[in-house]
């Protein structure tokens, strides 16, 4: 057993599973979870903001952009409008590979993320760090000859090395057919005041948190090569926002990056 499933630590997938509302989290996690909230108390707007951003670009990208493959990274403990519902809603015959390097969130994820008879939905075990690895075994279920919707939904900005982060995202990008659509966010502290900066940092110096947050001029170099697909590079709140949607959370209060990307030529 790894220490994954160590109920006793705070782990980010049931920390954010807690912010969202859901019951797939332990003490240690909820503990967590008010800790953070005290050094940034919109986190958990922040939380439903990004997923409800999740669901509104794969929509986009099944039903504007015609892509019937996914390759979700980061999967998180199921809750509401998953990957593969919102794009088998759109077309029932999409395959969706989920990647999750945390065995508990994969062990939900085989038993609760099941797909139409139609389409298909696969589960890897990895980490992001590994995307060849999880490149050759996607392959098993996703035509990489066709275009695919790479989703990096709140997961890349776990990984603290720039370097590594660009390295990973690009070589994800770079095995995809022309067509293929990235859907990115990514936490930021560009729209946040000074003090509530100064909170997030200490809580990285201190371990309270794992979230790197990157400026609007890091986000961009992820994008190299890329069409941005309109409104282009926003806080998640601002991406084609639903008229009828319940919640618009401020750039201060969702401070995370989402964008849409269709790759042409890279
Ligand atoms: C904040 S949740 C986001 C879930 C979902 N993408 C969403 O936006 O609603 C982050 C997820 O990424 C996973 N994760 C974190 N670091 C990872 C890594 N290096 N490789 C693979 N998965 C990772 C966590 O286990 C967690 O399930």
């Amino acid at each position: 057993m790894t220490d994954r499933f160590d109920t006793g630590v705070a782990h980010p997938a049931r920390r954010y599973n807690y912010w969202l509302g859901g019951k797939d989290n332990f003490a240690a996690d909820r503990e967590s979870g008010d800790l953070l909230a005290k050094s940034y108390p919109a986190a958990r707007i922040a939380a439903r903001a990004n997923r409800a951003f999740l669901g509104r670009a794969v929509r986009y990208v099944a039903a504007d952009a015609g892509i019937r493959q996914f390759l979700d990274v980061g999967t998180g403990l199921p809750t509401a409008n998953n990957t593969h519902q919102v794009a088998q809603l759109v077309a029932p015959d999409a395959r969706i590979v989920y990647v999750d390097n945390d065995p508990m969130v994969m062990a939900h994820a085989r038993a609760l993320l099941t797909s139409t008879p139609e389409g298909e939905t696969r589960y890897i075990e990895d980490d992001l760090r590994n995307p060849d690895k999880i490149l050759g075994e996607a392959a098993e279920v996703l035509d990489l000859s066709r275009p695919v919707g790479l989703i990096l939904v709140a997961v890349v900005h776990f990984l603290a090395d720039h370097a590594e982060a660009n390295r990973v995202v690009g070589t994800l990008l770079d095995a995809l057919a022309p067509g293929s659509h990235l859907v990115m966010s990514y936490a930021t502290t560009d729209f946040l005041t000074p003090e509530l900066k100064a909170n997030w940092d200490e809580s990285l110096r201190t371990g309270r948190s794992d979230v790197h947050p990157r400026s609007r001029a890091e986000f961009d170099e992820f994008l190299t090569g890329l069409e941005v697909i309109e409104p282009g590079v926003v806080p998640v709140g601002d991406w084609r926002p639903d008229p009828d949607g319940d919640e618009h959370p401020s750039p201060v209060e969702a401070s995370i990056f989402g964008v849409v990307a269709r790759k042409v030529i890279r």
